[in-house]
């Protein structure tokens, strides 16, 4: 699989003329880069559409490589696509209750794109849109990519104007980054940014992830109404369904997970101090029992997004494979949903000057070893 992965085209580029707005202009092209490892057993590809993860290519213990990230073959289809497929989602990941907020005394109106909810930012958030690569360093000890995108004031709906940085690095023996940075420029606003990726350690395509198994470093969730909007509650998980401090098979409890079309879809408080959003911290663990593959994943936000695909229905993805419910999993950390309607949830909002910091570290491996 080496070869066929060096014969990808590094820069597939293609003309956006769909991109509409003021930002058009000044960027109008999309395309793949890759970074990879000097051994050539690990890499990812990423596109500036979204600034998404495209795919990460990761062995197992008996040098058996694998994509372990959904994706889709062509810019074209992350523009047509619904599912954000690895994207870099903002200025506010997750939902808004209303499509509304109160900052400051001023109600702000944004655009419904889930029920009467906002989510992701609206319908053309930051993992809609084309971003500049900055910095590109696609091969050595730790290769790495940096994308920038400048977000206008009033884009969709939100106050102020942003400078946004999303840099992807690999570094050994199998660490993937990913930073993001946000600066407020005039105004305050919420910002929440997550990384959207869909992973199947057995391999894109290869069938559902029940049987992976996870451990999570969050004794405490964020209860929803029936239109997915937290509660306000933060419920210990403690003897429900939602109870991975033990490592367990993620089907074990799917079938009486109620909501999201069945399966999980629901934000995590990860344990730590409040407060200290630069803190990084354990959130989860992933390991798929058959190929021994894993990740531990890292980060220093206060929550994590669940979520087990189960609106994924016959979705045509990378290489002809054909993505079904449960095809994949995804741990998005973030701030808590909804946050800037529940003052008693940690922060989303970021003052001018100020700057918002988002690290998350994947590192992977091909054994268990994390047994308790
Ligand atoms: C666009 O998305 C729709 C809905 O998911 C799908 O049916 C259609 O095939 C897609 N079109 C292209 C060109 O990918
Ligand atoms: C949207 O809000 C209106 C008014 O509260 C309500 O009647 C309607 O059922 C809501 N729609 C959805 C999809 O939740
Ligand atoms: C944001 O990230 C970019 C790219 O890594 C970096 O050059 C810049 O210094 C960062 N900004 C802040 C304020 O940390």
């Amino acid at each position: 699989m080496m070869a066929r992965a060096a014969l990808l085209p590094v820069a597939l580029l293609l003309c956006l003329a769909l991109a509409g707005g003021a930002n058009a202009a000044r960027k109008s092209t999309a395309g793949f880069y890759e970074l990879k490892n000097k051994k050539g057993d690990f890499s990812i590809k990423v596109t500036n559409w979204g600034a998404a993860l495209v795919s990460a290519i990761v062995p197992d213990g008996k040098g058996n490589l694998a994509d372990v990230v959904l994706g889709y073959d062509t810019v074209a289809e992350y523009a047509n696509g619904s599912a954000s497929f690895g994207a870099t989602v903002g200025r506010v990941a997750n939902r808004i209750a209303n499509a509304r907020f109160v900052l400051d005394g001023k109600t702000y109106h944004l655009l419904r794109n889930d029920g009467n909810n906002t989510i992701h930012g609206g319908p053309k958030g930051f993992g809609k849109v084309i971003w500049t690569v900055k910095e590109h360093v696609s091969h050595g000890d730790s290769p790495y990519i940096t994308f920038y995108y400048h977000s206008l004031d009033g884009e969709q709906g939100f106050p102020g104007a942003l400078d946004v940085y999303v840099k992807y690095q690999l570094s050994r023996p199998y660490d993937l980054s990913i930073r993001m940075n946000v600066t407020a420029r005039n105004k305050a606003t919420p910002v929440n940014l997550a990384n959207h990726a869909y992973w199947n350690l057995a391999g894109h395509g290869s069938g559902d992830v029940l049987k992976h198994e996870l451990q999570m470093f969050a004794s405490h969730y964020t209860p929803v109404d029936g239109s997915m909007i937290p509660t306000g509650e933060v419920a210990p998980v403690a003897g429900t369904m939602y109870d991975f401090g033990r490592r367990i098979p993620v089907g074990t409890n799917m079938k009486i997970v109620p909501g999201g079309g069945g399966g999980y879809d629901m934000n995590y408080a990860v344990d730590g101090q409040h407060g200290q959003q630069n803190a990084m911290r354990p959130v989860a663990r992933v390991r798929d029992p058959k190929s021994g593959r894993a990740f531990e994943l890292w980060a220093n936000q206060p929550g994590v997004q669940f979520y087990t695909a189960s609106w994924l229905i016959n979705e045509k993805g990378k290489a002809g494979k054909v993505y079904g419910q449960y095809g994949a999993l995804c741990l998005e950390t973030q701030a808590y949903p909804d946050a800037v309607n529940h003052p008693n949830f940690p922060s989303s909002i970021v003052r001018p000057g100020q700057v918002y910091k988002h690290d998350m570290v994947f590192r992977f491996s091909y054994q268990a070893t994390y047994d308790a």
